[in-house]
């Protein structure tokens, strides 16, 4: 067995107890676990990075209905993370190799090496790229959508980490025409001056459908729909004949509210002929594999960029964080400097 030396503890963020309305810093509890040496076939890893999204505050909700496990009071929360080995008992790990894995919220993870996944330090120009949303985007934007040559593309909430990827992604893939939606000044100027969107808007400035028919009066081809609610109503009155949908998320409801769930016209639906396809991305080898492998070279070419915010502060700082994720005060992959 190899390992550096391990501080005594490891502390952690439990969830204190599920949220009935807005989520405040109470519900977050601080607490610290012994570090102790691997066991047969396990791995101790210091969390170097985390990222947060919308999904963890679906995670407080014991009602969910969403196809991962919910958080439990008083216990360690978990997310996406990635890492450096510090102590090895397994063959398939060594101390010093970067890893990915899901036991984020505290400082140290301790565990099973087949649950963490050995990332090559040298595929990307830093271990936080790997936590980028882009096995999401592209299986959204590409498989789902399908889009292509001189297509006109609308993403509702652009500027988070998913949809500043798939918009980028639908510029490498030959759109025409790229339209977000976001919530500030600030956001749009992002949107169109670092990202490359043709055009973009507020949604609070007016109804959507309106912002829309004026910025694509030809008609939108795809739609990558990560708000649900008025946007994604607005898009179906705006879509052009044949179009497809990628429906990735429900932003709109998924704060506590219940904005997420429109109404579908209908008749426009079967009139127009129009696709609408959810999809999920779960993450497996194959499609973080396959992303990563595109991620790296365009990235070296200057093709794309990683719209990413970084929180500075560890372990103490992540509720703070999340609930400035939840203000809409971040742009791009939410991603917390834990070491
Ligand atoms: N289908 C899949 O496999 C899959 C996988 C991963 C994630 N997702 C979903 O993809 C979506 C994006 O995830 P993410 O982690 O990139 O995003 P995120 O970081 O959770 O997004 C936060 C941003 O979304 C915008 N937003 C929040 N509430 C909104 C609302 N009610 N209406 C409009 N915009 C709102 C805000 O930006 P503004 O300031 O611009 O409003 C906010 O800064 C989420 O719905 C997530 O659950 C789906």
């Amino acid at each position: 067995m190899s390992t550096v030396e391990l501080p005594a503890v490891s502390r952690e963020v439990r969830l204190a107890a599920y949220p009935e309305g807005d989520v405040t810093l109470d519900h977050f509890a601080f607490g610290e676990s012994e570090l102790s040496a691997p066991g047969p076939g396990e791995v101790v890893v210091r969390n170097d990075w985390m990222t947060l999204g919308s999904v963890a505050r679906d995670q407080m909700n014991p009602a969910t209905k969403l196809p991962i496990p919910i958080f439990q009071p008083g216990v360690a929360m978990w997310g996406r993370t990635v890492g450096t080995v510090v102590a090895s008992n397994s063959d398939l790990l060594a101390v010093g190799d970067l890893v990915e894995h899901f036991l984020g919220w505290r400082e140290y993870a301790t565990g099973d090496a087949h649950g963490f996944f050995k990332r090559d330090r040298a595929l990307l120009p830093g271990p936080e790229y790997y936590l980028s949303q882009g096995p999401t985007a592209w299986h959204g934007m590409v498989g789902t959508a399908g889009v292509g040559e001189g297509d006109t593309v609308f993403v509702s909430g652009a500027t988070n980490g998913v949809g500043a990827l798939a918009g980028q992604i639908a510029k490498l893939r030959g759109a025409k025409r790229v339209i977000g939606s976001t919530g500030s000044k600030e956001k749009i100027d992002f949107l169109v001056d670092e990202l490359g969107f043709d055009a973009a808007f507020d949604y609070h400035e007016g109804p959507v459908a309106e912002q829309l028919a004026e910025l694509a009066p030809d008609g939108l081809d795809v739609v990558f729909d990560n708000v649900g609610g008025e946007q994604f109503e607005a898009a179906v009155q705006v879509a052009a004949r044949g179009a497809r949908f990628a429906l990735c998320g429900a932003l709109a409801g998924q704060h506590g509210g219940d904005g997420g769930s429109p109404r579908l016209p209908l008749m426009q639906a079967i009139t127009k002929d129009l696709t609408l396809r959810g999809f999920a991305t779960l993450h497996t080898p194959d499609q973080i594999e396959e992303w990563n492998a595109r991620f790296g070279p365009w990235l070296a070419e200057g093709r794309i960029v990683f719209p990413h915010t970084v929180v500075e502060g560890g372990t103490a700082a992540l509720p703070e964080a999340f609930l400035g994720l939840l203000e809409r005060r971040y742009s791009g992959t939410v991603l917390v400097r834990m070491s």
